[in-house]
């Protein structure tokens, strides 16, 4: 099944050495922490970026980019309450932009396609860790060119703490039983380089893979030496969806989504991530049988499946994938008992939200799509095809204006034949319903981005609180890469 699920129909396939390296089974390689250093009431933190190449393959070379290393970044370990001060230096040929997805920062300090930090230079942001603890993470957003740097290495993760977490009694042993998992699917050249858009119909669907990498790793296994791992979950795909399942069918706990803990854990069997979601997993091992992670068929009765044309014309999600093999050791070492009441999670009365705004995402199909206007955008001039409101994304127009403290729902409909994930800037958001209807138990909790399916309507409440700043916006967008960097993406001030 390995292979197989590595081999796609229709995709590159790579010579020898691949097929060598892919029967082969590799460690799972752990992200590095990288702890503050205190100075002056603050944690200091310093990240490179800089290029390189890494070894995915055995005996190929991959050029690739990373922060503090080749290939990814440390893992940005950050505590409630803390005042952070990050220093940032590109040392790349190009400029970049570092956004910290998911926290809740003032504009300045986003990290978002305003903050451009060149070739050379450096970014100093600071900001306060105001909000629940959980899995975040950090990625290039550099305009029209996001998808690109992400896909070549720039993103790392964020794991902030809090009492929460303390007190849940969940594994929290990082790298032996809290295990982060950076899920991203890549195709390779036969000189072992990415290759990053090869068609128009990469830009259409977002940026698919063949192979995927956890944590960076080809063909990974991971050997368990507790009852129970948690396992932090982060889809960093461009593009790809994926349904995770164990293979052996062993339902598992989610207990966190974007913005941290659920108020219990939720037992299920499959757990669906768009590109740029969380989740966090609570899995038990105890039998000692091995099992495989792996991502199923997105079944086409899913509402987050691709319809009609679009469906026949290209294969999304729909593969079976090899995700992480899982070997426990034959001793394994007894758990914390975990609290059944993870956290508290207030709702908010909709009644509080002073607006409703609507967004409706659309994206140009057959010719136009070909042909584009574009040309200066993406690689195969799918420039602006992607849209919100029936506007292509543009850095000197402000979508909206909030206003400092206001409560606000807003109303997404997706008008096109593919889901899009959707994600909001400045802070965390609840689902208040998918199409009239309440959320799932998995969309209780805190999100920042949220799947909308082919014709779906979502309503999100959010509270637009604490930082005021006429001048410099925040952004929204689908994070499916390609749609992000080819339109479908907006601004917001809040002030
Ligand atoms: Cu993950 Cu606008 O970002
Ligand atoms: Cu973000
Ligand atoms: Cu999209």
């Amino acid at each position: 099944m390995h292979r197989t699920a590595l081999y796609s129909a229709g995709l590159l396939i790579p010579g020898a050495a691949f097929s060598q390296s892919a029967r082969q089974r590799n460690p799972l390689k752990i992200p590095e922490q990288l702890i503050g250093s205190e100075r002056n009431g603050q944690q200091h933190y310093s990240l490179n970026v800089q290029g390189g190449s890494s070894e995915f393959i055995s005996g190929l070379r991959t050029p690739t980019l990373g922060y503090n290393g080749d290939y990814l970044g440390p893992t940005l370990r950050f505590r409630q309450d803390d005042n952070i001060a990050v220093h940032v230096h590109n040392q790349l040929a190009e400029s970049t932009t570092v956004h910290w997805h998911g926290l809740h920062v003032p504009a300045t300090a986003d990290g978002g396609p305003s903050q451009i930090i060149e070739s050379g230079a450096n970014w100093d942001p600071e900001f306060k860790i105001m909000q629940r603890g959980g899995t975040y993470w950090y990625h290039s957003h550099a305009l029209n060119r996001t998808g690109d740097q992400v896909y070549r290495g720039m993103s790392g993760l964020i794991i902030i703490d809090d009492e929460d977490n303390r007190r849940s009694g969940l594994p929290s042993d990082y790298g032996v039983d809290d295990i982060p998992l950076i899920v991203q699917d890549r195709q390779f050249n036969e000189d072992g380089s990415f290759r990053y858009i090869g068609s128009p119909m990469d830009v259409m669907t977002g940026m698919f893979g063949n192979t995927v990498l956890v944590n960076g790793t080809l063909a990974p296994v991971f050997n368990p030496q507790t009852r129970l791992v948690r396992f932090r979950l982060l889809n960093g795909s461009n593009a790809r969806t994926y349904t995770f399942a164990f293979d052996d069918q062993r339902a598992f706990k989610i207990v966190a989504s974007d913005g941290g803990l659920l108020s219990t854990g939720n037992d299920q069997s499959t757990l669906v991530l768009a590109p740029s979601e969380r989740a966090e997993i609570l899995v038990d091992f105890s039998d000692g049988n091995p099992v495989n992670l792996i991502s199923l068929p997105m079944a086409a009765s899913s509402p987050f499946a691709t319809r009609g044309m679009m469906r026949n014309m290209h294969p999304m999600n729909e593969e079976q994938m090899q995700i992480l093999a899982i070997e426990p050791q034959s001793r394994l070492s007894s758990s914390e008992t975990v609290r059944p009441e993870l956290s508290t999670i207030q709702r908010i009365d909709p009644t509080e939200a002073v607006r409703s705004r609507s967004l409706t995402l659309s994206m140009a199909m057959g010719m136009g799509m070909m042909g584009g206007r574009g040309g200066g955008r993406g690689m195969m001039s799918g420039g602006d095809s992607f849209f919100i409101n029936g506007e292509a994304m543009d850095m000197n127009r402000i979508d909206a204006r909030i206003k400092t403290g206001e409560t606000e729902i807003w109303e997404i409909t997706n008008d096109s034949m593919m889901m899009h994930p959707f994600h909001i800037h400045y802070d965390q958001f609840q689902i208040l319903d998918r199409n009239g209807r309440p959320p799932s138990a998995e969309e209780m909790g805190y999100k920042d981005s949220v799947k909308i399916g082919p014709n779906e309507t979502l309503r999100f409440i959010m509270r637009f609180k604490d930082f005021s700043d006429a001048d410099n916006a925040y952004m929204y967008h689908c994070h499916i890469l390609e749609h992000e960097d080819n339109g479908m993406m907006g601004q917001f001030t809040v002030s």
